[in-house]
């Protein structure tokens, strides 16, 4: 009869241990039975970066990177992105399950009732330099609540997180277009409690004098769409970073900064940014093949292509791409679509992507619907981080409640000396040179 455990024969001491297997995984700490004897610390398992290892049970979002399906909560992103709005998403991703309509009208009116900033935080951001990146402005920003919030450090109590929580979903997109605004030199605009979600974003963005701002509803609902698909990704490195600093009990405000710093950086959420930056540097189409083959020579990474989970198409750049036709539609087309299908084409066909199963990933698209829309590239990122928060909540709620968590703290692999004997300043002859 098949058993769902694993033996395993320690060669160095010819001993034989077996241990469980649950749900594909074996834990790591059954390893540090195996000792050569009892002084021993026993066996660690050794996995820079997390390439095999699981750092949590979940029940989010489910990715099957083989097959290219994500799921939130059991819903397939497809149906997700046709059919709910972004705050519906939300609550699913929180809370478990869909909303019915008094639960969602109810989880409207809440978060639109916190998309206020305190005074003193539009005075902060007056204090960044003209030409500030805007996901560092957010990053800051979003730590700096930590101080107008400090009842926020009282982790333990549910209401008062999911106050926090409100607060977090509702002040993002307030700060991002705060960030855009100051980097455009343009006075903040507050606010406007009649409009949706991605609307409001959209009026803190762009009202100028109108009494009041009407967004194009294709543009609404294709910004709605993209942050449904960056709502949530499991266990990723900013994920990975909200569980990590939430784990020693860091408040929701500064914890999530650190989330989005991790989000910031060029190989995660930051791709979107280097992605057009990437195609401005291709040019135009015939410049195309040139531009893969130095990639394939190790010349720098072709931005918006891999990932650690995806060996295949990216189901959210497959949408994001459907999207973009919408969007075309009321902006004109984006001429940059034209080098990145082509480029899409060429790298699809080619073996050293095909080998390596590289596929374009959702930064790939989305960076040209949001120029098409009217960002600039730096916002890219910033617009990323507004849904992501979402998941992040959701995973830091998960880890708080789960009693198996601890405060995170991996092991190491020593490669240093062993202790050495001190030699005083004066007589040190030999010395390391300065890097
Ligand atoms: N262009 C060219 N070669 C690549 C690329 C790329 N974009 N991505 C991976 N490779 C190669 C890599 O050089 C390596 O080749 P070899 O086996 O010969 O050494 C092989 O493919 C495996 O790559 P890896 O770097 O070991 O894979 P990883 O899982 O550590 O990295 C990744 C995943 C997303 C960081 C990486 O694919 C990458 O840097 N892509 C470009 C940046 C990007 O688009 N990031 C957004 C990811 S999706 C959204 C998000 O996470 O926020």
């Amino acid at each position: 009869m098949a058993q769902d455990t694993l033996t395993i024969t320690d060669n160095r001491t010819n001993q034989t241990y077996t241990i469980p297997i649950e749900k594909g995984a074996v834990r790591a700490m059954d390893f540090r039975k195996i000792k050569t004897d009892p002084e021993d610390f026993g066996l660690m398992t050794y996995d820079p970066a997390f390439m095999n290892t699981a750092s949590c049970r979940s029940s989010i979002t489910f990715i099957d990177g083989e097959r290219g399906i994500l799921r939130y909560r059991g819903y397939p992103i497809e149906v997700l992105a046709e059919h709910c709005s972004f705050l519906e998403v939300a609550y699913l991703l929180l809370f478990g399950e869909l909303p019915n309509e008094a639960e969602l009208q109810d989880w409207v009116y809440e978060i639109t009732h916190h998309t206020m900033l305190h005074e003193t935080t539009k005075k902060f951001m007056e204090g960044f330099r003209y030409n500030a990146h805007p996901m560092a402005m957010l990053v800051s920003t979003v730590a700096a609540l930590s101080t107008v919030y400090p009842q926020a450090r009282d982790i333990r109590d549910p209401k008062n997180r999911l106050l926090q929580i409100k607060r977090l979903i509702a002040k993002m997109p307030s700060i991002a277009a705060m960030s855009y605004r100051h980097s455009l030199g343009f006075p903040y605009v507050y606010p406007d409690n009649d409009l949706s979600y991605t609307e409001n974003f959209m009026n803190m963005l762009w009202r100028i004098v109108e009494p009041k701002y009407v967004a194009t509803p294709a543009l609404a609902r294709a910004l709605d769409v993209l942050f449904i698909l960056h709502a949530d990704h499991e266990q990723n490195c900013s994920a990975n970073t909200m569980r990590s600093v939430g784990s020693a009990h860091t408040d929701p405000y500064l914890t999530t900064a650190a989330a989005a710093a991790a989000l910031a950086g060029p190989l995660h959420g930051g791709a979107n940014e280097e992605v057009l930056k990437m195609l401005d540097e291709i040019g135009s189409m015939e410049n195309v093949s040139a531009y893969v083959k130095r990639a394939k020579e190790g010349h720098g990474k072709l931005m918006g292509f891999g990932h650690r989970v995806y060996k295949n198409y990216d189901p959210r750049a497959k949408i994001i791409k459907r999207t973009a036709e919408q969007v075309f539609e009321v902006t004109g087309r984006n001429p940059k679509l034209d080098i990145a299908l082509e480029l899409e084409r060429i790298v699809l066909d080619d073996e050293y992507f095909i080998k390596r199963k590289l596929y374009p990933n959702v930064d790939f698209y989305s960076g040209i619907i949001y120029q098409a829309m009217g960002f600039r590239p730096e916002m890219f990122t910033v617009l990323f981080a507004i849904p992501r928060t979402v998941g992040w909540l959701a995973q830091w709620q998960e880890m708080l409640n789960d009693p198996e968590q601890k405060i995170a703290r991996p092991r190491q692999v020593w490669t240093g000396h062993e202790v050495r004997q001190f030699i005083p300043l004066a007589k040190r002859t030999t010395a390391a040179p300065l890097p």
